[in-house]
């Protein structure tokens, strides 16, 4: 049949990248239901840690419909920012409507992880834009596989076999309740709601085997063992890594774009939005509900 060979011939997957990401062009929701097109995307998130499928016409139905087909969407923890209609989406969005906002204003613009600072963080991420400025707002990959690959030899072997203590601590910004609180008695209360959790710093990916750094300075207390200096000089250098702009994939977004990652092995940071622009993304968490191992 002449139609269906040319929508396989416009479908295709490239290499954003060296280091990090595979993009989708050409296709629809229909492309991505068909077995082989979506196995292809499952492929590329695993081996590219990061799949941006363009310009992709979707309701909130069928992105959880996407969703469920790698794992199992979670609804979002706090309620009043989940879609009216499907639990499973989080409004991210700077819009107000009838003064409220129709979502949580943007977070994460800061180098991370998703999620480190709990014991088993779902193990993707979708995103979906909704409404999206394409001159600002920007959302930066790298890969956590490529920044464990150029450590130094002496760091890898430093490394190996430590534990990274994880907090959202230092991210918790101050609430009504707290005010009055000291910054040592803030700490002390954010650290009794959300207690550190440990991880080895050193991961293996379960699909590719490839090993990859799990951890950045704003999710970290520290390392296990290290005294303030070498904690410090810890983060200087993954800083250094994760932030060099030859190995940083920046997303331009433009309407519609389906974006998925690997919460482990990539690295990203949102970029602010111009004053006065509306962004809304729809954001998808996955869980695998397979056991996580080391
Ligand atoms: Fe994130």
């Amino acid at each position: 049949m002449p139609g269906r060979r040319l929508r396989e011939t416009l479908v295709k997957f490239t290499d954003i990248t060296p280091y990090i990401g595979a993009e989708l062009t050409g296709a629809t929701y229909q492309d991505l239901e068909r077995p082989e097109v979506f196995d292809e995307l499952v492929r590329n998130v695993h081996e590219r840690q990061l799949v941006v499928v363009r310009s992709i016409e979707l309701t909130a139905k069928q992105q959880i419909a996407l969703a469920s087909r790698l794992g199992r969407p979670v609804p979002f923890v706090i309620s009043k920012y989940r879609h009216p209609e499907f639990p499973e989406i989080m409004i991210s969005s700077n819009e107000v409507r009838n003064d409220k906002p129709i979502g949580v204003a943007r977070v994460g613009n800061f180098w991370h992880q998703d999620s480190t600072f709990v014991a088993d963080p779902a193990p993707f991420t979708m995103l979906h834009g909704v409404n999206v400025p394409g001159t600002s707002g920007h959302t930066l990959f790298a890969s956590a596989v490529d920044v464990y690959d150029r450590l130094p030899e002496e760091w890898k072997r430093k490394l190996a076999d430590r534990t990274g203590i994880h907090t959202v601590a230092k991210r918790l910004r101050i609430r009504p309740e707290h005010v009055g609180l000291s910054a040592a008695e803030f700490k002390a209360q954010a650290e009794t709601e959300h207690p550190p959790v440990r991880h080895p710093l050193v991961r293996h990916d379960e699909v590719t085997g490839r090993p990859y750094l799990y951890g950045s300075r704003e999710y970290m207390e520290g390392v296990a063992g290290f005294d303030a200096n070498e904690t410090e000089e810890f983060f200087t250098l993954v800083d250094g890594l994760i932030q060099d702009p030859e190995h940083v994939y920046t997303h331009r977004w433009t309407t519609n774009d389906l974006l998925v990652w690997k919460t482990r092995t990539t690295y990203h940071a949102a970029t602010d939005v111009e004053p006065g622009v509306n962004r809304t993304v729809h954001r998808v968490s996955i869980e695998s509900g397979e056991q996580w191992a080391a």
